[in-house]
């Protein structure tokens, strides 16, 4: 086991030099129920990130924070050196974070062409979106021949391309995937997990939260564990997958 790139936390997590994205001391509250306790997380750039821990332990609201769609109450979200929690959601979408959210929220009455270049709406670079759109269909065989199949009747698993390929159509630098995986087979979850591994080998920087820890954790860099609203751990991911105490905790059969 790596100790040395294994950190238990008090929220008080290593700092990273020049971090393409930073939370720092951030509190969340939905009214009165408090669901983050100064978190502190970085994603450097060319990173896989992955963010653990049980069911409503906060990590959606964590995505949400990132994306503008939830404020916190107290801290800072830093993208490039630049606080963006303030934001809107489009302006921090034109900055360069691209999401896959929960549950994918692919348009179901648009086909899979218009899904994909809803992708790009807020690009002005014409000729650049045709370029990527032609890269989506060569990086997508199975979308390419749905084209004008409405997305809400593509099968789970090809709707997870599809969440994937319309968040890499804005062409962002941080991609944020909350549970790229939830209810896919065996065999997509692996092609879903390979395809993140090779979107990050082209340059793309993700930030994950998976419940298919172990898998997550193999393509991974690094990763933090949230526990009722605190990051308990952090750490290089092998680290973390040879950590008996996560193991129990977080990465045992049927436990996310
Ligand atoms: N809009 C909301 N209003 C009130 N409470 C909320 C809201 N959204 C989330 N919560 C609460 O905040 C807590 C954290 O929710 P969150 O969705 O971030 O958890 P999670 O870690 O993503 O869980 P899961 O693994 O089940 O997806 C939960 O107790 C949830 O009920
Ligand atoms: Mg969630």
């Amino acid at each position: 086991m790596n100790t040395a790139s294994l950190a238990r936390t008090n929220g008080q997590n290593a700092a990273s030099t020049n971090p393409l994205l930073e939370l720092k001391d951030i509190d969340t509250a939905y009214g009165p129920i408090q669901v983050h306790f100064g978190v502190n997380l970085h994603v450097n750039a060319g990173e896989i990130v992955c963010l653990l821990g049980g069911n409503a332990s906060g990590k959606s609201t964590t995505m949400k924070i990132i994306l503008g769609l939830v404020r916190p109450r107290a801290g800072a979200v830093r993208f490039d050196g630049r606080v963006i929690n303030g934001l809107t959601t489009p302006q921090i979408v034109r900055l360069g974070i691209g999401s896959v959210p929960e549950s994918r929220r692919i348009f179901a009455q648009m086909t899979v062409r218009e899904n994909l270049l809803m992708g790009a709406y807020h690009r002005r670079d014409r000729h650049a979106v045709a370029e990527d759109y032609e890269r989506m269909l060569a990086l997508f065989p199975r979308l390419k021949e749905r084209l004008q199949q409405r997305g809400g009747t593509l099968s789970g698993g090809e709707q997870q391309m599809l969440a994937i390929g319309r968040a890499l159509m804005g062409r962002p630098r941080l991609i944020c995937m909350d549970e790229p995986t939830m209810g896919l087979s065996p065999l997509y979850v692996d092609r879903v997990l390979a395809l993140i591994q090779q979107i990050n080998t082209q340059g793309y920087t993700i930030f994950m939260v998976e419940q298919n820890a172990n898998l997550a954790l193999q393509i991974a860099h690094r990763g933090y564990v949230l526990q009722n609203g605190r990051i308990v751990m952090e750490g290089q991911a092998d680290a973390l997958l040879n950590d008996p105490e996560i193991q129990d905790a977080y990465l045992g059969e049927g436990v996310s």
